[in-house]
């Protein structure tokens, strides 16, 4: 018999069971709470609620561990293509070489966009953020291939959409950049891989070839390994809860590239280099700042810092911060702001207003730095995460649709307005 939960409730005793996962973590099943109680639980921001099982990533917070389908990220950022974590993510196991070719060829067939999505960018301000440009192309996507808007899709189809929508993304991300700078779009090639392509579409043009460098290439190919996917995260689940009304894949995973580009959550990366030379701009006193910061009358945060699961160093961060080294050296750049930003983490990690609180550098604290050394602009770095976090919300997207009692996610509340009360006529009105 398994462990069981008790709650007594105006005298009455309930008992509920108790799930343990793979790695011992234990839940209280409160599937039939409100049915055997007519209560239901509150938890805003769901700190304390688990929304399903899932078999895809696996975080311990108070260990700083994290691993996709068991394998541990140090191991898949040191080996791992993206697109083979993709593969892994989404089929659970590692492909071997000739699924990993297979896989591979089939992004470089679909990497193009409909020609006329161009128009889409044609009707854009070039001053649109490419987060905003992004969710719509992707929702956008439904409209060019209908027959894959159908609720019960093949595992072909599935395939397709998969490939589809983590390949194109790479060619709406880059043609919002060259729509941005006034240069003509570059298409993808077929010669090149998944890293490379998207970096050649950004910066080669009609009279400059971008010679791809594999320092930079090897930087980017971490950083979307490590950002592939994080299990319950505000976008991830807000995939699910799309998803679980039955709408598309690609109207799924647009509601997670919205909900990424919050600057709580994925757009966090970009607050944070803009608050790297907001420091700067105004003479680098790191320790004014970390001061305005613990004054909690400024509500001024220190982004890249804290996270809702990590209690400890967040391990992709530890990563980041290793590889940005590796990069600057290797290009000769010395970036004042990652000084700033090593002087902001040495003075936090010793200030008990963030230890108390188990603040730590999150994984948006120094990918700025790379992605400034690379030359992708500040309001890019939220799509270079929606990117490679399109993997794992395709994932879980169909983690959640394979479920046998899928049920939509519909969340209860606490009612704490006004008692009945009746219509006022206008003229009787104040
Ligand atoms: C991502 O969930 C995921 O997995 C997300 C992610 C993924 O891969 O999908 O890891 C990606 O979103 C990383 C987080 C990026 N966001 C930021 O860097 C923004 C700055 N961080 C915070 O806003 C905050 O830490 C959150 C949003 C990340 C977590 O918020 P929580 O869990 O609701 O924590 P909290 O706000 O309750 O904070 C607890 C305390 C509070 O102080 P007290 O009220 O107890 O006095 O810590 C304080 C907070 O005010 N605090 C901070 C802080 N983060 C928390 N104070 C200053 N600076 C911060 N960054």
């Amino acid at each position: 018999m398994g462990d069981i939960a008790k709650i007594i409730l105006n005298g009455n005793e309930y008992e509920f069971p108790v799930l343990t996962g793979t790695e011992q973590e234990k839940a209280i099943d409160m599937r039939t709470l409100r049915l055997k109680t007519g209560y239901i639980a509150f938890d805003p921001g769901y700190a304390n609620v688990g929304s399903c099982q899932s078999a895809i990533t696996f975080i311990d917070g108070d260990k700083g561990i994290l691993r996709y389908r068991g394998i541990p990220i140090e191991q898949l950022a040191e080996h791992a293509s993206f697109v083979e974590v993709a593969y892994l993510l989404i089929y659970g196991e590692l492909p071997n070489e000739k699924e990993l070719n297979k896989w591979s060829a089939e992004f470089t067939e679909h990497s193009m966009i409909h020609e006329d999505m161009k128009n889409f960018f044609d009707g854009y301000p070039a001053g649109g953020h490419p987060m905003g440009i992004l969710s719509a192309m992707v929702c956008s996507l439904s409209a060019y291939y209908p027959e894959l808007e159908r609720v019960e899709l093949t595992s072909m189809d599935f395939r397709r959409i998969s490939v589809e929508l983590i390949s194109k993304v790479r060619t709406i991300a880059a043609f919002s950049y060259k729509k941005k700078i006034g240069e003509p779009f570059v298409y993808p090639r077929s010669d090149l891989k998944y890293i490379p392509n998207f970096l050649n579409m950004m910066f080669s043009s009609p009279n400059r070839v971008y010679e791809v460098q594999d320092c930079v290439a090897n930087a980017l190919r971490t950083l979307f390994v490590l950002h592939a996917d994080h299990e319950q995260n505000c976008g991830t689940s807000s995939v699910r809860m799309v998803g679980s009304s039955l709408a598309n894949l690609y109207a799924s995973v647009s509601a997670g590239i919205c909900a990424l580009w919050g600057p709580l959550h994925g757009g966090a990366n970009q607050r944070v280099t803009e608050m790297l030379q907001s420091i700067q701009q105004s003479g680098g006193d790191v320790a004014h700042f970390i001061t305005q910061v613990k004054d909690r009358k400024n509500n001024t945060k220190l982004m890249g810092f804290g996270h809702r699961v990590y209690k400890n160093y967040d391990p992709r961060a530890k990563i980041i911060k290793q590889r940005t080294d590796v990069l600057l050296n290797k290009l000769g750049i010395h970036d004042p702001l990652l000084e700033i930003a090593l002087k902001l983490e040495e003075a936090a990690l010793k200030d008990s207003f963030f230890v108390e609180r188990k603040l730590y550098p999150n994984v948006d604290f120094y990918s700025g730095i790379i992605y400034r050394a690379i030359g992708i602009p500040v309001d890019m770095a939220p799509v270079m995460f929606a990117m490679a976090r399109m993997a794992g919300w395709i994932a879980h997207w169909k983690e959640m649709r394979d479920e046998a009692d899928l049920r939509i996610s519909r969340p209860r509340q606490v009612y704490v307005g006004h008692q009945q009360r009746d219509f006022i006529p206008m003229e009787k009105r104040g």
